[in-house]
C-alpha cells in the first residue's frame, strides 16, 4: 500500500468486491471485452438520482422487461411509463426521461452521444448524470461527483470546508483522482466504496483499500466528514383526499396536471396542500364522507405532508364534479404515487 491514494488500489479492490447489479457489466466482462448498452445505464442513473440502490433494482428490471431499447421506450404511452414509475418518486424525472427517450430516438437515431458536452443537452440530465453516463457507458474519464464521492473525497483528504460551498473543491479532487485507464470502472468502484465500506455512518475503514493514504483516517475524524451546513427545518403543509369508491368496485381519480408536484400521476381527488390545517375546497362528489381517524404522513423535497383522509361509497348514478371513475379491473394500487397509496392503505385497513 503506498502513501498516496492511487485509483489503482480501488481498482484492485473493485475487481474482487464489485457489487452485482442488474445494469453493471462486471470488471472481468468489462475487462473481457463486454461492453456496457448505454440506454440501460441512462436508464439506471436517471431511476438512481435521489433514490437508493435497493428500490431501484426491481424497476430497472421491470422497465428493461417492458421496454428492452431506447427506441422502445421512446413510443411508449406516457400514462403506461408513469404508472409503472410509481412508487420511484419525484415524477418530474419519468417526465423527462420520455422526453429524452424521444429526442434520441428521433433526433439521435437512437444513439446516445458519448461526451459530457452532448449528454448535458438533453432532458433531465444534469452534471452528474452526463458524467456518470460517459464514464461508465463509453469509458471516458469524466469526473463524476454524487454524494458518495463527496464523502469518499472530503475523508481521503480531510476537507472540514461545509458542503454545499465544498463542492468545488471536492470536485477539482475527485477530477484529480480519475484515471485515465478504465474510467468507467473507477466511477462505479468510488460509488461501491461509499456504499458499502466509506459509509455516512460507522466507516469500515480497517478493511478500506485507501486506509493507508486517507487523511481523515489519520487525523480521526472520518465519522465526522463531510460537514454540512445544517438545512432548514421543512414546513408541514396539510391537505385532504377525498377516496370515493362505488357500489361497482369503481373508484373516483384524477390526472393531476402535467406541471408541478406528482405531475401527470393519478390521485385522489382533494384540497390544495397549504401550510393552514383544513385548507376551504369542494368535495369532488356528493356522498357522505367518513374521515379516518389517521392521517397520511408523506415527506416531499421540500415539505411534509399531512394528509386528512376521507372515504365514501357511492351509488351508480351519481355524477362527480371533478375526475373519473377506474373500474376495479383497470386499476391497481401500483399505479399510485406513494402518497396517493398511503391515503388507500389507511381507507382499506379502516
Ligand atoms: N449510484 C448512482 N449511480 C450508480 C451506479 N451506477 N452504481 C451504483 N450506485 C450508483
Amino acid at each position: 500500500m503506498r502513501d498516496k491514494a492511487t485509483p489503482n488500489d480501488l481498482l484492485d479492490w473493485y475487481d474482487r468486491h464489485a457489487r452485482d447489479l442488474p445494469w453493471r457489466i462486471s470488471p472481468h466482462a468489462r475487462q473481457a471485452g463486454a461492453e456496457p448498452d448505454p440506454y440501460r445505464i441512462w436508464l439506471s442513473e436517471i431511476m438512481l438520482q435521489q433514490t437508493t440502490v435497493a428500490a431501484v433494482k426491481e424497476y430497472f428490471e421491470r422497465f428493461t422487461a417492458l421496454w428492452p431499447t431506447i427506441d422502445a421506450l421512446a413510443d411508449a404511452e406516457d400514462a403506461r411509463v408513469m404508472g409503472e414509475w410509481a412508487g420511484l418518486g419525484y415524477y418530474a424525472r419519468a417526465r423527462n426521461l420520455l422526453k429524452c427517450a424521444r429526442v434520441v430516438h428521433t433526433e439521435l437515431d437512437g444513439a446516445f452521444p458519448d461526451t459530457v458536452e452532448e449528454l448535458r443537452k438533453l432532458p433531465g440530465i444534469g452534471p452528474y448524470t452526463a458524467g456518470a453516463i460517459a464514464a461508465i457507458a463509453f469509458d471516458k474519464p469524466a469526473v463524476v461527483v454524487d454524494g458518495n464521492v463527496e464523502r469518499v473525497m472530503s475523508r481521503l483528504f480531510d476537507v472540514h470546508t461545509p458542503l454545499p460551498a465544498a463542492k468545488p473543491e471536492l470536485t477539482a479532487l475527485a477530477l484529480e483522482q480519475t484515471p485515465q485507464t478504465r474510467p468507467g470502472d473507477y466511477a462505479q468502484a468510488v460509488m461501491d466504496l461509499g456504499a458499502t465500506i466509506c459509509t455516512p455512518r460507522n466507516p469500515a475503514c480497517g478493511i478500506c483499500p485507501w486506509r493507508t493514504p486517507c487523511l481523515a483516517r489519520q487525523n480521526g475524524t472520518a465519522a465526522e466528514l463531510p460537514k454540512k451546513i445544517r438545512k432548514k427545518p421543512k414546513p408541514v403543509r396539510f391537505g385532504t383526499a377525498y377516496i370515493a369508491r362505488r357500489v361497482d368496485g369503481a373508484y373516483l381519480l384524477e390526472r393531476r396536471p402535467d406541471k408541478g408536484l406528482l405531475g401527470g400521476m393519478l390521485g385522489w381527488p382533494g384540497s390544495d396542500w397549504i401550510e393552514v390545517e383544513t385548507p376551504p375546497h369542494d368535495t369532488p362528489i356528493r356522498a357522505e364522507w367518513k374521515t379516518l381517524n389517521t392521517e397520511a404522513r408523506h415527506t416531499f423535497t421540500h415539505f411534509h405532508l399531512r394528509l386528512t383522509v376521507k372515504t365514501a361509497l357511492v351509488p351508480m348514478d351519481r355524477a362527480p364534479a371533478r375526475g373519473e371513475f377506474v373500474n376495479s379491473d383497470a386499476f391497481s394500487s401500483n399505479d399510485l404515487p406513494t402518497v396517493m397509496r398511503k391515503a388507500l392503505d389507511l381507507g382499506q385497513g379502516s
